[in-house]
């Protein structure tokens, strides 16, 4: 089995977080302790993922280079792309297309943050499924939100529908979808939104038609927060803190994933908690050491 290459998409969008925007990626905006990318980035990591493309606006390029860097600090390989304009999320794929090479891919969104034990679960099963695509769907009380997905009696799903005003289920689709190698050749086939955009759905649509649309379907005791407006952000960042201080244990720490992952020794996460030591950041990562 070909093991998955990881999209990590970062651009810009909308300008519901305007003026904060205007001068920096949401992304790279705090959730409480640390960017708010390094939550998908985990996510990507947990699924077993170390080869790891970040696309940005070209205007961010640099700063998340800055930060991120060439990911060999986490036992990654990370390379950058620049999405123009946003012009749809389904676009990461055509402009991933060399760097995945034929390869399956997990596509994340920069502002999805997934948060449970369980996470780990359905990661490997989507992981381990060799054909088709895998959407995770998530109870919401708010589905009009969001991209909705339509069952049969069985439970087997027969659409998709966008932002319906009367949802067919309370189940969205989360920004974090697992493709085979077909899903830069069927997004090459999409044509713009009357939005103007390649949606996700339509290349969900496409492998739902041809029977090769999997659910993992992520349980309650799962959190799944996007930071998309002002109070979803401000939730987000309580949220992690409220967790975070009660257990005394980060969450979305990519050098602890790393770690825990095997992608670096105890050495190398020294290392890193020696150059962070003035922070609280750093003080934890030397406790893991301990
Ligand atoms: P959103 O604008 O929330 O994407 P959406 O199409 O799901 O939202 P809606 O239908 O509510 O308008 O963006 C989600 C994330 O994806 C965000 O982090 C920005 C990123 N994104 C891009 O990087 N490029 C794009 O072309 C789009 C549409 C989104």
């Amino acid at each position: 089995m070909r093991v998955h290459k990881g999209i990590l998409l970062a651009g810009g969008s909308g300008s519901r977080l305007a003026p904060t925007t205007a001068v920096i990626s949401k992304q790279l905006m705090p959730i409480y302790d640390k960017p708010m990318v390094y939550y998908p980035l985990c996510t990507l990591m947990e699924a077993g993922i170390r080869d790891i493309l970040v696309i940005t606006t070209p205007r961010d390029q640099q700063a998340f280079a800055t930060l991120l860097q060439d990911g060999s600090q986490w036992g990654l390989a990370l390379s950058y792309a620049v999405q123009e304009r946003p012009e749809g999320i389904a676009q990461a794929l055509l402009i991933g297309r060399h760097f995945l090479g034929g390869c399956p891919v997990a596509l994340i969104l920069g502002d999805n943050l997934f948060y449970g034990d369980a996470m780990a679960m359905s990661l490997g099963a989507a992981a381990q499924r060799a054909h088709g695509a895998t959407v995770f769907g998530y109870q919401v009380a708010d589905p009009q939100r969001y991209g909705v997905l339509a069952f049969d009696e069985r439970g087997r799903i027969t659409d998709i529908v966008e932002k319906p005003p009367l949802p067919p289920s309370n189940y969205a689709v989360t920004g974090l979808y697992f493709y085979d190698h077909q899903a830069p050749l069927l997004a090459q086939e999409l044509r713009p939104s009357s939005r103007g955009e390649l949606e996700i759905t339509d290349l969900n649509l496409a492998y739902l038609r041809s029977g090769q649309l999997f659910l993992e379907r992520l349980e309650r005791g799962i959190a799944w927060l996007d930071a998309g407006t002002h109070n979803a952000l401000l939730d987000a960042a309580l949220f992690i803190r409220v967790v975070e201080e009660r257990q005394g244990l980060k969450i979305a720490c990519p050098e602890e994933t790393a770690y825990r992952q095997g992608f670096i020794d105890k050495s190398q996460l020294a290392e890193q908690a020696h150059a962070l030591r003035h922070s609280s950041y750093g003080r934890y990562l030397a406790s893991l050491l301990e």
